[in-house]
């Protein structure tokens, strides 16, 4: 085993994660967790290379080949799609997506034209569309929450984790759209080309996930 694997990691929580796990598995991950502003950082004992983006250009490096692997959110992969191999659920960066209404507010019970406001609108399209649904959607790039306090929408469609925010701007969340989780990506060429060394790298995680 030769060939080092390039892996694209989400920044923030999914990065501090991600790197919790390697280390556990006797990666030396000094260069990532003092990264000053660097963006490629090698492992020393181990043959990857760690590339730190966000978190839609995880999937847009992994499906191109630029990186042989990575590990994104499954919100960002249900929002995004695209083709690549989705090989395992890590099992960190648990939250969920939840449609939510201002408190009191009866969503389903009106014929009235509905509005939702969401970060994701591919995945609140879908979501309705499963119902047979047809809304009106609004992209909103973040704070979403403010979209029915300020009558915008008539609900919305978010990542929820501990519910707090939700709750602090008097909404509810009124059902589940999908249970999300941090997931390691592989590039499809690259499964073929470099299958010892992603099979080495994956049984590695394995490991590590099934003792926590
Ligand atoms: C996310 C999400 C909610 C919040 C949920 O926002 O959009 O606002 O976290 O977390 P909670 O259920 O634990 O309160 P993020 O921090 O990513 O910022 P954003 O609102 O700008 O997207």
């Amino acid at each position: 085993m030769n060939n080092r694997l390039r892996i694209a990691l989400t920044k923030g929580r999914l990065q501090d994660k991600s790197v919790q796990l390697f280390e556990k598995a006797g990666m030396d991950c000094a260069p990532i967790r003092n990264p000053g502003r660097r963006l490629i950082h090698s492992i020393p004992n181990y043959p990857l290379d760690a590339v730190l983006s966000k978190a839609p250009d995880v999937i847009t490096y992994v499906e191109h080949g630029a990186c042989d692997l990575g590990i994104v959110g499954k919100d960002t992969i249900l929002e995004k799609g695209g083709s690549f191999y989705e090989v395992m659920d890590l099992g960190f960066g648990k939250c969920r997506f939840a449609l939510a209404v201002k408190e009191g507010a009866d969503f389903y019970g009106t014929y009235k034209y509905r509005t939702i406001a969401s970060k994701y609108p591919n995945v609140t399209k879908a979501f309705f569309a499963a119902k047979g649904m047809d809304v009106d959607i609004i992209k909103i790039e973040g704070s979403v929450e403010l979209a029915p306090i300020l009558n915008l929408a008539d609900g919305i469609v978010d990542i929820v984790e501990t519910g707090a925010t939700l709750k602090a701007n008097g909404l509810v969340p009124i059902e589940t759209v999908a249970e999300v989780s941090a997931r390691l990506i592989v590039n499809t060429a690259s499964m073929k080309l470099y299958k010892n060394e992603i099979l080495d790298f994956i049984s590695k995680c394995e490991k590590e996930l099934s003792r926590s």
